[in-house]
């Protein structure tokens, strides 16, 4: 009998896993068609939905599923159409991971992977919430964030900086918190970006493969995360994943978020990254910005077609609806999703109270034609500088910063430097201390500032995670202040020349030397190398060639090569941080003068040679000429083997390992009792293939 019950079972898991497998990827799930047991809010939000749609005409449903088109045909980063029969304004989507971009009298705060860094969720979710205040005061609607993709796999990937770390537990127990934050400041929250969007290199045409087993544990994870705490849009990337868009990718939009993670809200392009009418079949819910540009096109030097009125979710949508290929259900269920994310929110109350935006991220003038760059409509007020900066988001900043920066090296007690009769005469080194000369480069992605314009202390990343800085705060005007303070000495040296006669005087005659080093990326890019910009090798070689005591203080969006110096003994001290916006040179001092812990810890693992790392790939798709089983893929090849676990798995030693940081703290061990432990943790199978 036990037997046959076991037979029994065996056929009925095979019934299932068979299932499983055979399960279509279409249609789209309709969002609310079950009440949910564990969120009420879903529950109300939809009924209120359901009614807010019902009466709507398809046209009026297609306006909430497309955006106006770009640069000023809205006045944000993604606008979406009017509903005037019901005194609806489109909503505004607005960029994100450093403050609200492309507008003055915001707060630049420290980029996400510094709050990864804190592994501290208090002070994850307060950024998160003072962020979405001031989103909110300035008259956004939806927050273009989390990131929780990339994922940080290839550790020169551009955008790992925008996200919180190489894990995708920390991913998601971050991702969660920053949610919950944005959201309780009434901000519609976007996880983006879905998925595996680890690259920047050919990023709209990389097909990314990716075996099941990873794509779950390892890059769906943080999105499931996300999706536990309510989140109420999901972005997917512009990447392929397995031969297909992420945008019109039924396995990843239907079957994995609507169905098998029960996702209730709504898809939202990332920027053209939409590539059919027929990706509302796959999924897709709302196409950003609206209009149609072929981005490799625009990649490879081509022109950019800003507001052509053509639009897969507009005029083709109705087609698909009026032909009878796009079934009205799916459009209902776009439609209701949106407004289900926009009552879930409470913007139904926070909107009235407020009112729209009141800045145009595409103007600096006050006033403007409400079509910019078509110069038409009525001239309406463009930027009415409301100052949305608060004590809050200064505490929050703060916070965030102090616990990012994490202590890598401290030979001999050297940090903090409180002790004024060792420490009196201070000379600060690295180009990476002082300000750029160039202003565009401190903020705004929109203005115009090239990666060789980045010549000073950088505050956070480029591209679409900027905002624009109102005030900085460089390493070198923080050390600056505190010299002035202690009443000690402080001289410096701007340029990389280690044997300039200045620099070597400088460099010599102090008692330490602090040596300021960074490295910048920007959205669309990679890193080129793993080194540290603005010869800051050559820098610290040169100090320790003349001076006993120098202490290095890195700024980077992931992990660098530090194998040149590291463990030169007089390097006596490093700290590592990545970017951490407009209070970065004072929470850096203060923690070089301990007027704070130490507390970070490094959210990704530091290699010791460029053989250790996964490589940016120039593979694309869809490239016929390439049989599919000789694309050399990378993240294939890393499997679930990402970060510390490849270094675990291949027993390789890293430089510093993740979750690496000290403190000034002393511990005292006494009595201790070691037990061995032969079997550590369940040993993983290798990856399929
Ligand atoms: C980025 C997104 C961003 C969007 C809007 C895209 O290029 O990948 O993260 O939200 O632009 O600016």
């Amino acid at each position: 009998m036990a037997i046959l019950s076991y037979y029994l079972i065996l056929l009925l898991a095979s019934v299932y896993v068979l299932c499983a497998n055979t399960v279509p990827n279409y249609p789209s799930p309709q969002g609310g068609r079950s009440t949910s047991p564990v969120d009420d809010d879903w529950n109300v939000a939809y009924e209120k939905a359901k009614a807010f749609v019902s009466d709507m005409t398809l046209i009026e449903k297609l306006n909430l599923t497309s955006g106006v088109g770009f640069k000023g045909m809205g006045r944000c980063t993604g606008n979406t159409r009017d509903i005037p029969s019901k005194g609806f304004y489109g909503l505004c989507l607005q960029d994100e991971p450093t403050g609200v971009r492309g507008t003055d009298f915001v707060t630049v705060f420290p980029a996400a992977l510094s709050a990864g860094a804190n592994f501290n969720r208090q002070i994850i979710y307060d950024r998160a919430k003072a962020m979405g205040l001031e989103f909110r005061n300035k008259g956004v609607d939806v927050f273009l964030g989390p990131a929780v993709g990339p994922l940080g796999t290839k550790e020169l990937g551009g955008r790992n900086w925008e996200a919180f770390g190489t894990d995708p537990y920390l991913q998601g127990i971050a991702g969660a918190e920053t949610v919950k934050g944005i959201q309780d400041a009434g901000m519609i929250a976007v996880g983006k970006h879905f998925i595996l969007n680890e690259q920047g290199t050919k990023r709209t045409q990389v097909d990314e493969l990716v075996d099941e087993r990873s794509l779950y544990e390892l890059y769906v994870w943080p999105f499931a995360d996300l999706i536990r705490e309510g989140v109420s849009s999901i972005m997917p990337s512009y990447n392929l994943v397995n031969g297909t868009y992420s945008t019109e990718n039924g396995y990843l939009l239907n079957r994995i978020l609507k169905n098998n993670l029960g996702f209730l809200g709504f898809t939202v392009s990332d920027w053209w990254a939409t590539h059919s009418t027929r990706a509302a079949l796959g999924g897709l819910d709302m196409d950003m910005p609206g209009n149609i540009v072929d981005l490799n096109h625009v990649y490879n030097g081509g022109d950019f077609p800003l507001f052509e009125d053509k639009s897969y979710f507009g005029a083709n949508l109705t087609l698909g609806v009026l032909s009878g290929s796009i079934p009205i259900e799916r459009i209902d269920d776009m439609a209701t999703r949106i407004m289900a994310a926009y009552f879930k929110t409470k913007l139904d109350e926070i909107r009235p109270q407020r009112g729209p935006p009141t800045f145009s991220e595409f103007s600096e003038a006050d006033t403007g034609y409400l079509y910019l760059p078509v110069g038409k409509g009525p001239v309406v007020s463009l930027n009415e500088h409301v100052d949305v900066r608060t004590q809050y988001s200064e505490d929050a900043s703060y916070n965030v910063a102090i616990e990012a920066i994490t202590l890598l090296k401290n030979e001999k007690n050297t940090l903090p430097l409180n002790d004024k009769k060792k420490v009196s005469r201070i000379s600060v080194l690295g180009r990476a201390a002082f300000p750029n000369p160039y202003d565009q480069c401190l903020g705004d992605g929109n203005k115009g500032c090239s990666l060789e314009m980045q010549q000073g202390a950088a505050m956070m990343g480029g591209g679409s995670g900027t905002a624009q800085s109102t005030s900085f705060i460089t390493p070198f005007e923080a050390v600056n202040e505190r010299v002035r303070r202690d009443k000690t000495s402080m001289r410096y040296f701007k340029g990389s020349n280690s044997s300039d006669p200045m620099f070597i005087s400088t460099a010599t005659h102090s008692d330490v030397n602090l040596i300021f080093a960074q490295s910048f990326i920007s959205e669309n890019q990679d890193l080129e190398n793993d080194t540290l910009w603005y010869d800051a090798d050559q820098v610290i070689e040169g100090a320790c060639r003349v001076n006993k005591n120098n202490v290095v203080v890195i700024t980077a969006p992931g992990p660098l090569n530090l194998e040149k110096w590291i463990e030169n003994e007089n390097v006596t001290a490093v700290l590592y941080t990545p970017y951490l916006g407009q209070v970065a040179g004072k929470a850096i001092v203060d923690v070089l003068y301990g007027e704070r812990d130490v507390s970070g810890r490094l959210p990704f693992t530091i290699a010791m040679g460029k053989q250790d790392i996964v490589p940016i790939t120039n593979v694309t798709h869809p490239d016929p000429t390439i049989p599919r089983e000789a694309l050399d893929d990378a993240l294939l090849n890393a499997g679930l083997y990402v970060d510390y676990r490849y270094f675990d798995h291949k027993n390789v030693t890293p430089r510093y390992e993740f979750g690496f940081g000290m403190s000034y703290t002393k511990f005292n061990f006494s009595d201790i009792k070691v037990h061995t432990v032969k079997v550590l943790s369940e040993q993983l199978p290798p990856p399929p293939g």
